[in-house]
């Protein structure tokens, strides 16, 4: 089989006394969708910010697209294809959905010149804004200011700008939450739609009933440590996992 996407090898992140992430090792094939769940607090937003580059790892290894990441820098991350959302929405203020969909492409030159990005945006650009604009269904939104609009609309920009990077590896986290279910159900059929296509993404999600039926792959993390792995079916019928999961929400 080829090698993982993504991979992580012991990787151990702690807060003061707090091992967010304990001796974790995971991977992510190509061209999957994988789900991260657990508990609050369990350390799922950590493990995408190391992935990221935002936290550096105590000890341990993260492979991506066969090259050490672990002590990248977040930039440098992303330009090798591995593109977050974040748990907390973050939107420029007084932005567009467009000029959002413009500022994230890579490698558009002086940064003065992507601070204007509706005016310095090359053709290449904008096409692939247009395509990502289409494809989540915002044109009729597309001079709004983003903070403007719904909450799950305004989820739908940060995905689309995080697609605009032309990433390998999307990474979301809770990319449904505050949503209903048919907005729920929208971002499930363009994630399967974006999957199809190629893409390989590693979620986090508190709402089962959208990571079961979507996911291909799942990790399970409780107080940092990973307590199961495996098809979502499996996942479902878990002891340890209702345990220490449904357990708590319940
Ligand atoms: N920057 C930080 N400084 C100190 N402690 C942190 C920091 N980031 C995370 N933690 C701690 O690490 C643990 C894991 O937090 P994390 O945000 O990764 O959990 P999570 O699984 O994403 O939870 P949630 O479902 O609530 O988003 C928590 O105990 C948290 O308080
Ligand atoms: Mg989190």
């Amino acid at each position: 089989m080829s090698a993982p996407l993504l991979q992580l090898s012991d990787v151990t992140k702690s807060f003061g006394g707090i091992k967010a992430l304990s001796g974790l090792s995971c991977e992510v094939r190509q061209g999957q969708i994988v789900g991260v769940i657990g508990p609050n607090g369990a350390g799922k937003t950590t493990l995408f910010n190391v992935i990221t580059g935002a936290y550096r790892a105590n000890s341990g290894d993260v492979n991506f697209d066969r090259q050490p990441i672990t002590h990248w820098r977040p930039y440098r991350i992303a330009r090798a294809g591995a593109v977050r959302t974040f748990q907390n929405i973050r939107l420029f203020s007084s932005m567009t959905v467009w000029e959002h969909l413009l500022v994230a492409q890579p490698g558009r030159g002086a940064l003065w010149r992507r601070a204007l990005p509706t005016r310095w945006a090359d053709g290449a650009a904008i096409a692939r804004a247009e395509e990502v604009l289409e494809f989540f269904g915002l044109k009729d939104v597309r001079n709004q200011i983003a903070r403007s609009l719904s909450y799950g609309t305004q989820r739908k920009v940060e995905m689309a700008r995080a697609l605009t990077a032309n990433p390998r590896l999307l990474l979301l986290d809770e990319p449904v939450a505050g949503m209903n279910h048919d907005e729920a159900e929208d971002i499930r059929r363009l994630m399967l739609r974006l999957r199809d296509g190629g893409l390989t993404i590693l979620l986090i999600e508190h709402d089962m009933g959208f990571v079961m039926n979507l996911c291909d792959y799942l990790y399970v993390l409780d107080f940092g440590v990973l307590i199961a792995k495996g098809l979502p079916a499996e996942i479902q019928s878990d002891p340890i996992v209702m345990d220490a999961y449904l357990g708590k929400e319940a």
